[in-house]
């Protein structure tokens, strides 16, 4: 907290982006690079640390798009912030039993924490992965670009709409030395953007995934060059509507994103209006939309859980059943995540959509 009063005290305001970059990333007070915040004891918990289900659907996805693409001898499979690691170890526990697939793959990591790094360095020792600090690197394929609550987690700017008038959302100092939101006129370039982006709908509050457009554009280009594809699943919506998505979790309650940066997780919902228009606009072809819950019923998840179920104890059956339900019900992750599949206009693969 007292990095960011500091950063403040100096510089007066700063835009929400990079508010978001500090709280999250900065090297000593950022809460990604001090603290592990997944599973039950931490802050919140994602699919991958659910059951090991999660990993093993996405695995049998993966080993079918390359089988799909003919079996390329060389195959990389790129992921995208692999958190503790537990989605990357369980894929690879499922790629071990299909040797020509095994033999053909390499994983590669991108990771921005260092401390995330440190933890998948202990979790995966396999000489197949290796970690890579910028996208740009890569330069072989084909790729699979495989993101779970990647896009989410990436730093957004935020326009305020004021009747055609547009400010842009900063956070300052308040007199008594609070954290608190600052409204300042938007920058000719920020309008321009937003306006080419067609951003501009209903409602008063617009988000600007900055960092997320870039990510989808180098992809887009590397899966043009070396064919494959951009898998993610995150939480978001299709609708055009303009509104505040920004939050902030820790112990599993939500609270205010000003209140404890530092040691609160900060997301936002995607906008996938947005993703889908700006994949297109690099000659991507997108399917579908699928929730969670289609997508790994399309894979054949409870069918893969049934035959599990018969080998183990009753207590280990109920156990993997109710995690089973907090992946698919849709009370739980089932709706609210979905499933984006973007490849190019000549693969024809569309498993699970
Ligand atoms: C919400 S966590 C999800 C972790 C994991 N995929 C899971 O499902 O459990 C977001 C992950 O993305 C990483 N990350 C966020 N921004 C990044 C960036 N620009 N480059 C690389 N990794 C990033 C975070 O450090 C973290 O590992």
């Amino acid at each position: 907290m007292n990095k960011i009063i500091n950063i403040l005290k100096e510089q007066k305001s700063i835009p929400i982006d990079q508010f978001i970059n500090i709280a999250l990333y900065d090297k000593k007070f950022g809460y990604y690079m001090k603290k592990n915040p997944f599973g039950k004891k931490g802050d919140f918990i994602t699919s991958p640390l659910i059951s090991n289900l999660f990993g093993e659907m996405i695995a049998i996805w993966c080993i079918a798009f390359w089988e799909h693409l003919e079996k390329p001898k060389k195959f990389l499979l790129v992921e995208l912030g692999p958190g503790d690691g537990t989605l990357c170890k369980d894929l690879l526990n499922t790629f071990k039993k299909f040797k020509h697939f095994y033999s053909c793959l390499e994983i590669k990591l991108l990771e921005k924490s260092n401390k995330f790094r440190k933890i998948q360095k202990t979790k995966i020792k396999n000489i197949k992965v290796k970690w890579i600090k910028k996208i740009n690197e890569l330069n072989y394929g084909p790729i699979i670009f495989l993101g779970n609550e990647f896009f989410d987690s990436l730093a957004i700017k935020q326009i305020y709409n004021k009747k055609g008038s547009f400010f842009e959302r900063y956070v300052t100092l308040s007199k008594n030395k609070k954290i608190k939101f600052l409204y300042k006129k938007a920058k000719k370039n920020l309008i321009k953007n937003i306006k080419n982006l067609n951003l501009i709908n209903k409602g008063s509050i617009i988000e600007y995934p900055i960092e997320a457009i870039d990510y989808l554009e180098i992809i887009a280009k590397k899966i043009k060059r070396y064919n494959g594809g951009l898998l993610t699943l995150d939480y978001g919506y299709m609708q055009s509507k303009n509104q505040d998505t920004l939050q902030s979790v820790k112990n599993h309650q939500y609270l205010n994103i000003l209140s404890q940066p530092g040691n609160s997780d900060i997301t936002s919902h995607i906008n996938y209006k947005l993703f889908f228009e700006i994949l297109k606009k690099n000659n991507l072809e997108i399917e579908k939309l699928a929730t969670q819950s289609e997508f790994l019923q399309r894979l054949g998840i409870i069918e893969r859980a049934n035959i599990l179920s018969k080998k183990i104890s009753f207590k280990a059956k109920a156990d993997m059943f109710y995690r089973l339900k907090k992946l698919l019900h849709s009370e739980e992750m089932g709706s609210l995540f979905k499933v984006l599949f973007a490849k190019t206009k000549n693969t024809k693969f569309s498993l699970g959509f």
